[in-house]
């Protein structure tokens, strides 16, 4: 496994790739690999020939006050996962390699889709994701791309820009990973307290009560929100920040199930933000 912290020596490992017909394959991630990020490069390394891992912890899409500084870093156990895993290259940049210029005075707006929910909460963080995706797909080049539908807003920001954009990047969405009590796989979860971590289920409870609400026939989103904002407000170490029912594309809040939706919720355990989203079954 090579590790390369220079954009130009990506680029040109990639392009050899393709010129010898190897597919590439490109896992980005901030870092702290669980079995989340794990099961992306599986995903991957089973479909793809030169498989890319990136490590950055991207500062533009963490806001003022958020947990940029404290955001869990460990490169060397990364290393021996990601080594573990098949990991071809692992792409390890420094900050400056990656925006030379700081802040950039050129960055991508994530549309309308950017300022909803997650976006509304942590206003400039999709503007932060989808530039540095950006940055990223254009030091790859063509690749077969996975992310987690765990941040279900993210990779639909994703596949907007590989739309709009034209990136010549197929994206591949990968279910959730959770742990036996159904909380999703996060890096930050290692921050909870032991207290914090047992109420974080709830998260997981409220989908699951929402998605069972609609299997058996509940149609009102408004319902819908109040079971998953019930269940997450008699959870005594949770703050709830949203819980709303999207459609499955667009992320605009939906009144009524009529085809394909996602709930999604955040919340707040102490000083630790986390989200969750399920797909609800069809009508
Ligand atoms: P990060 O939070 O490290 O996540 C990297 C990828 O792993 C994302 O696609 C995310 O959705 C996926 N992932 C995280 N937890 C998961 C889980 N429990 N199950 C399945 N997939 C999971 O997301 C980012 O980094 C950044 O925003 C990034 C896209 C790298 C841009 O900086």
């Amino acid at each position: 496994m090579e590790v390369i912290r220079s954009a130009a020596e990506v680029r040109a490992a990639c392009d050899r790739a393709r010129a010898e017909g190897r597919r590439v394959g490109f896992v980005p991630t901030m870092g702290a690999l669980h079995e989340g990020h794990a099961s992306l490069v599986r995903r991957a390394r089973s479909e793809c020939d030169l498989l890319v891992l990136s490590i950055f912890v991207n500062p533009l899409q963490f806001g003022p006050g958020e947990d940029f500084e404290t955001y869990p870093r460990d490169e060397r156990g990364d290393l021996e996962t990601a080594e573990r895993l098949g990991v071809d290259l692992v792409f390890a940049p420094s900050v400056e390699e990656m925006q030379p210029v700081r802040p950039p005075e050129v960055t991508v707006d994530p549309g309308p889709l950017g300022d909803r929910l997650e976006g509304a909460s942590r206003p400039g963080h999709f503007r932060g994701v989808a530039t540095v995706v950006a940055r990223l797909f254009n030091i790859v080049g063509p690749c077969r791309a996975y992310f987690g539908e765990k941040d279900a807003q993210q990779l639909a920001v994703v596949r907007r820009l590989v739309r709009d954009l034209g990136f010549p990047v197929e994206v591949v969405p990968c279910p959730t990973v959770r742990e036996p009590d159904g909380l999703a796989r996060s890096s930050r979860n290692a921050r909870l307290r032991p207290e914090e971590r047992e109420a974080a289920g709830c998260l997981f409870l409220a989908l699951s009560e929402a998605a069972e609400r609609v299997r058996s026939g509940e149609r009102d989103a408004a319902t819908l929100v109040a079971v998953m904002a019930r269940e997450i407000g008699a959870t005594p170490l949770a703050r709830l920040d949203y819980a709303a029912v999207v459609d499955e594309e667009t992320f605009e809040e939906v009144r009524e199930i009529t085809g394909p939706a996602r709930a999604v919720v955040a919340a707040r355990f102490g000083s630790t933000r986390l989200i969750d989203n399920l797909r609800l079954p069809g009508p």
